[in-house]
């Protein structure tokens, strides 16, 4: 009796991952998901390692309520700011996707910062992660720059002063500086064509960028593994107590710094 029930379990568990079977026979995925999830780290780590995740989880939050958002902001003069009020005052909680979208721009950089401040306190851009520090900050100024672009599209006073001023300030700088203005302008005068050049750049350029920039950041986090804290036997820029890590095939054999090429 107690195997028949036991045996219909098996059969009932078996059609519910069934799906999950399907797509991990065909492409590898599902052992890639769990290799992510359930991979060791070093077991000193604390909050702080948490940093990254959180800068994660916030960009994902302001990519579902950017693309909300697109379904109905009208990139034109003559519509944007209305098509802002419209989500905010009519749109079902329109504003409260709105102002995770604005509130959220803040606490994504504030992230970016706090996580970066805990890298380099930690001393975890020593090497092997030299290149993931170089990738982070390509994130930050990206980062950075959707904030610029993101910060016209309501069109307002607020946001054409802040636009005229922030412009005004590339133009300045020297040799490329007025050429620069004109590229960003889209011409000698803010309006619709640098609109619509800020939109481009705000939902379509610099978070495809982003995208592309944080897989690889996250495939070096995984493939680099985790530091520990500096106060560890293990800690960054120091060798790791226990066997070698297993060598990689490759055209290169990459050596510690210092260490002399055969
Ligand atoms: C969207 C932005 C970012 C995301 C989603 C992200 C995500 C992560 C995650 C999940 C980790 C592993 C756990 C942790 O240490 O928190 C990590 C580690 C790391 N991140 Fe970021 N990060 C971002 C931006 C940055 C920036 C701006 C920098 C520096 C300029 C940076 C440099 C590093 C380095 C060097 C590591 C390795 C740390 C270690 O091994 O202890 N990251 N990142």
């Amino acid at each position: 009796m107690a195997n028949r029930k036991h045996g219909r379990l098996h059969h009932l568990v078996q059609i519910l991952l069934y799906p999950l079977t399907w797509l991990e026979e065909r492409s590898g995925l599902v052992g890639g998901v769990k290799y992510f999830l359930f991979r060791k780290v070093p077991s000193d780590i604390s909050w702080g390692h948490t940093l990254g995740s959180a800068a994660l989880t916030a960009f994902i939050v302001q990519a579902v309520t950017g693309v909300i958002l697109a379904m109905y902001y009208k990139p034109d003069p003559n519509s944007a700011y209305e098509s802002i009020r419209h989500i905010t005052d009519d749109v079902t909680l329109g504003w409260l996707v709105r102002g995770m979208h604005r509130w959220g721009a803040s606490v994504f950089i504030i992230l970016l910062f706090l996580h970066m401040g805990r890298v380099f306190l930690y001393g975890a851009y020593k090497y092997p992660r030299e290149l993931n520090w170089i990738v982070g900050v390509l994130i930050l100024v990206l980062g950075m720059m959707e904030g610029f672009f993101g910060y016209l599209l309501p069109w307002d006073q607020t946001a054409y002063w802040a636009t005229v001023v922030g412009v005004n300030l590339q133009a300045t700088g020297p040799f490329v500086g007025p050429f620069l203005g004109d590229i960003l302008r889209g011409g000698a005068e803010i309006g619709p064509d640098t609109l619509a050049r800020f939109y481009s750049l705000h939902m379509l350029v610099l978070p495809g960028a982003l995208i592309g920039l944080i897989v690889l950041h996250l495939y070096l986090v995984v493939r680099l593994g985790v530091t520990s804290p500096p106060w560890s036997p293990g800690a960054a820029g120091k060798e790791r107590p226990g066997p070698p890590p297993p060598k990689r095939a490759g055209l290169v054999e990459p050596k510690p710094r210092g260490a002399r090429l055969r």
